[in-house]
Order: structure tokens, then C-alpha cells, then sequence
């Protein structure tokens, strides 16, 4: 007879019974191949007596997660209620410090205490897995952890909010301006409990500093993300991006640069026929890029139960083979301190801004960019409202910093109506 893997799970919600749900449909399918049982022991949620369209009956109840985590009889813990800080924290680390294991799909709870989370799972024999934090139903952390591990990763690069692209894909396909699409997307169920998490760029520069923490042997360092949401993304960016060939989209960018690592995850222009380009809706897509192996495509539903739960179970499947791994696929204590840096690597940038429509305007404006550097390859004005001119701007590729200090500069003409809406063009 084999020794059941036993878990305690805290937090029944959209993710929490979707894992309950596969184990006790696929439950024998997950043995035969975990080579052992893995049965729910206890759970835990704020209401007791919620429906949530599982059987829990079967299951011990705690009220309290950390009280969850410290039982004897739970051998991992699997932590799905989220949260940075709070009883996700509280309780991952009482188990962790008890040797327990801990599967979570928290990447707010990562991205901020990761490392030292990591050394606590390390330093007490316990792994800490969070294939569910990234990408949802994309095994990405694998991918890296496992199958790129020969690799010098020299590329990460991705669509992880499924949220901003529905926004973003839903604007250009209805036609519908960004407010509308937000309302309907909350209506929908679609966005996090505090919305500035997706709409802000937060919830997928967790998931992005979660990956280039594993593709460059770095500690965690959310904080030095440069992070951008997609808030003053317009119909008529939309429709100016697409004019030219393009869409906009929330995309990441981690790579080892020169003198650091740069991290930014912000809305870009990517060619509409390019892979990315062409992700609908709620979809995410990681690109990997590694110097033996070239580059990897992995695409598919960034969230939801089904998704989400099923990279919960590989994980548990894994602890379960006792297939023990370092969080961060080498030990915690061994990853460096990399200073934040931004690649020196120039692009164009589209740039949109209102002008007050009066002779001389374009003229200041071209002249503040030819002074930083800044090359102008395209020009458009269009549909003039009532002394506003709009206009459209695409640079020659030219250096972040330039641009930077000709953003700075522009206000100082006196010509500018509103802060213009500056975008990197990639060419992926
Ligand atoms: P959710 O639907 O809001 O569920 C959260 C669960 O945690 C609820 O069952 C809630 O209890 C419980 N909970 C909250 N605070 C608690 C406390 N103090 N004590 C005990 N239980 C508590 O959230 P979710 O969408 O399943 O997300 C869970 C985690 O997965 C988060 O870290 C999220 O970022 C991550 N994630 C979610 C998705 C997705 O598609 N939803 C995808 C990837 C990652 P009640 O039900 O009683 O309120
Ligand atoms: N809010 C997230 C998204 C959920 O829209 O992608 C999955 O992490």
C-alpha cells in the first residue's frame, strides 16, 4: 500500500475548488501517474457555507489558514486565497518552517517575499512551487526549470495579463473605447479584486519577475521593474496602431543587459502579423529565447479554474514523485543581486499628443525632439476638435534616454495639451 500525499488546502475560490474538482474526478489518473494517492485532508476558507459547486464534505474545515498549515497530517500545504502579505504569507511560512511543502499560484505573495521565502522552503528540506503563478495553464516555470536548464536564457518575453488583452483585443474588435471594455470586463468577472493590478501592469510584472529570476539566476526584483499599464491606451492608439500594421499589447521584456538586468513590462506596438500580434482575447503567450535552443512559443490560458488548477496539479504530481527542485531552479542562496538597467539596444517609438492648433505648434515640437536626438520618420495630423490638433508621431529608432529627455522638454513649449502617450514599437 502506498503512502497518500495529504493535503491541506487554504482558499475555495475560483482556483481552490478547481483543484478539488480534478482530484476527485481524475483522482485515479493522478495516482497511477503521481505513483501514489493525493487526497485533500483539510480545507480552509473565509465562509463555511458557501456553495462552491464541490463536495467538501469529506474534507476536515479550518477556520484559520496558519492553524491549516500546521498540521501534522498535511504534507503540503497549497496555498489559493493570494494576497502579497496576510494569512498567504502568515500561512506559507508556517509551513515552511515545519518542513511541510507549499504548491501556490500567489505571484503577488513571489514577487515580493520570493527569496526569502525560497531560503526558508530550502533551509528547512520543503519545496515551494508556483507553476499557477505564472501564465495560468502554461507550464512556463517547467519549461525554464526543466526542459531549458542547459541553456544560457538570453530572452523573456511575454503577454501574461489575460485581462489587458481582452481589453486591448476587445477595443479594436468592437470598436468600443477603453472604458466601455473595462466595464464590460469587470461585468464579466474578468479583472482582480483591485483592478490597478491588471489594468496597472502589476499583476503581469509579478509574474515577469518571477520568470527572470529563473532565466538569469537572479533574486526576485519586482521592485525594479520598469511597469507602465495600459490605462491611457485610446481607441484612437488602437486604430493609429493598426493603420500601420501593428497592435498594442501589454508585453514583458527581461534580458541581461550590459551592466544588469532590465524588466519592463509595459504596452508596446508588435507587428499584427507576428504571434504575438495575433493573441485574442483572455490567451497568453511567453516567448523563451535560449542560446542552444533558440526560441520557444508557449501559448494558452493565462487563467481561469480549469487552466489554473492544472498547473497547481503538476506541481503536487511532482512533489508527490518526490521530484524535488530549488524554487527558482538552483538554490535561492546562490542567486545574485542584479543591478536594474535598461537596454541600450535603440527603437521607435510611436508618439500621440494633442497640440494646441496654432501657427508654429509641429514646428516646436519637431525641434524639442531633433535637439534630444530623436529622429522623426512619420507625421500625422488629423481630425482637428475645436483648437486641438492631434498628432501622431513615429520615430526612427532612437535611444530610451533621448526620448525620455525630449518628453521632459516638451512641456516647455507651451504647445503640448496633454502628456503624450509614448509607445516602443517591437519588432518581434
Ligand atoms: P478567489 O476566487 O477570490 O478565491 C480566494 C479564496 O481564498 C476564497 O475561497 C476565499 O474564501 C479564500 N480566502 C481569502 N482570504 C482568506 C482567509 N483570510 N482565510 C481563509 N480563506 C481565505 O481567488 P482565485 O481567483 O481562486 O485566486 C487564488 C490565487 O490564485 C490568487 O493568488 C490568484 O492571484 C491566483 N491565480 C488566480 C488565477 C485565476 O484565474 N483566478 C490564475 C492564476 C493565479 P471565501 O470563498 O470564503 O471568500
Ligand atoms: N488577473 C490575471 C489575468 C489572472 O488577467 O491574467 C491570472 O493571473
Amino acid at each position: 500500500m502506498t503512502t497518500p500525499l495529504r493535503l491541506g488546502i487554504a482558499g475555495l475560490g475560483t482556483v481552490g475548488a478547481g483543484v478539488v474538482k480534478i482530484l476527485a474526478g481524475s483522482g485515479e489518473l493522478i495516482a497511477a501517474r503521481a505513483g501514489r494517492p493525493i487526497e485533500v485532508v483539510a480545507v480552509s476558507a473565509r465562509s463555511r457555507d458557501k456553495d462552491r459547486g464541490v463536495d467538501l464534505s469529506g474534507y476536515d474545515w479550518e477556520d484559520d489558514p496558519v492553524a491549516l498549515a500546521k498540521r501534522p497530517d498535511v504534507d503540503v500545504f497549497v496555498e489559493l486565497m493570494g494576497g502579497s502579505d496576510g494569512p498567504a504569507k502568515a500561512a506559507t511560512e508556517a509551513a515552511l518552517a515545519r518542513g511541510a511543502h507549499v504548491v501556490t499560484a500567489n505571484k503577488a505573495m513571489l514577487a515580493h517575499h520570493g527569496q526569502a521565502l525560497a531560503e526558508l522552503a530550502e533551509g528547512n528540506g520543503a519545496v515551494l512551487r508556483f507553476e499557477a503563478a505564472v501564465a495560468g495553464g502554461i507550464p512556463v516555470v517547467k519549461a525554464l526549470t526543466e526542459g531549458l536548464a542547459g541553456n544560457r536564457i538570453t530572452r523573456v518575453m511575454g503577454v501574461m495579463n489575460g485581462t489587458c488583452n481582452y481589453i486591448l483585443t476587445r477595443m479594436e474588435t468592437a470598436g468600443l473605447p477603453y472604458d466601455e471594455v473595462f466595464a464590460e470586463a469587470n461585468a464579466l468577472g474578468y479583472l482582480e479584486a483591485d483592478p490597478t493590478l491588471d489594468v496597472g501592469g502589476i499583476d503581469a510584472g509579478h509574474k515577469l519577475s518571477l520568470l527572470a529570476a529563473i532565466a538569469f539566476g537572479t533574486r526576485v526584483a519586482f521592485d525594479q521593474m520598469t511597469l507602465e499599464g495600459i490605462e491611457r491606451i485610446s481607441i484612437e492608439d488602437i486604430r493609429q496602431a493598426a493603420d500601420m500594421g501593428y497592435r498594442i499589447k501589454l508585453l514583458g521584456v527581461a534580458q541581461r543587459t550590459a551592466d544588469g538586468l532590465e524588466q519592463r513590462m509595459m504596452p508596446c506596438l508588435v507587428p499584427a502579423t507576428s504571434p504575438l500580434g495575433q493573441l485574442e482575447g483572455g490567451t497568453n503567450m511567453v516567448v523563451l529565447e535560449g542560446d542552444a535552443v533558440g526560441q520557444i512559443v508557449l501559448r494558452g490560458a493565462g487563467a481561469g479554474a480549469g487552466p489554473t488548477a492544472s498547473a497547481v496539479l503538476s506541481d503536487l504530481i511532482d512533489v508527490a514523485r518526490n521530484f524535488r527542485l530549488p524554487t527558482f531552479g538552483q538554490a535561492a542562496t546562490t542567486l545574485a543581486d542584479a543591478p536594474p538597467s535598461q537596454s541600450a539596444a535603440p527603437a521607435p517609438y510611436y508618439l500621440r499628443m494633442a497640440l494646441t492648433d496654432k501657427p508654429g505648434a509641429l514646428a516646436k515640437v519637431a525641434s524639442v525632439l531633433g535637439e534630444a536626438g530623436v529622429s522623426i520618420n512619420r507625421m500625422r495630423q488629423y481630425s482637428h476638435d475645436a483648437g486641438s490638433a492631434p498628432v501622431l508621431i513615429v520615430t526612427h529608432a532612437c535611444a530610451r534616454a533621448d526620448l525620455d529627455a525630449a518628453l521632459d522638454a516638451l512641456p516647455g513649449t507651451g504647445v503640448v495639451e496633454t502628456a503624450p502617450v509614448a509607445l516602443r514599437i517591437e519588432e518581434v
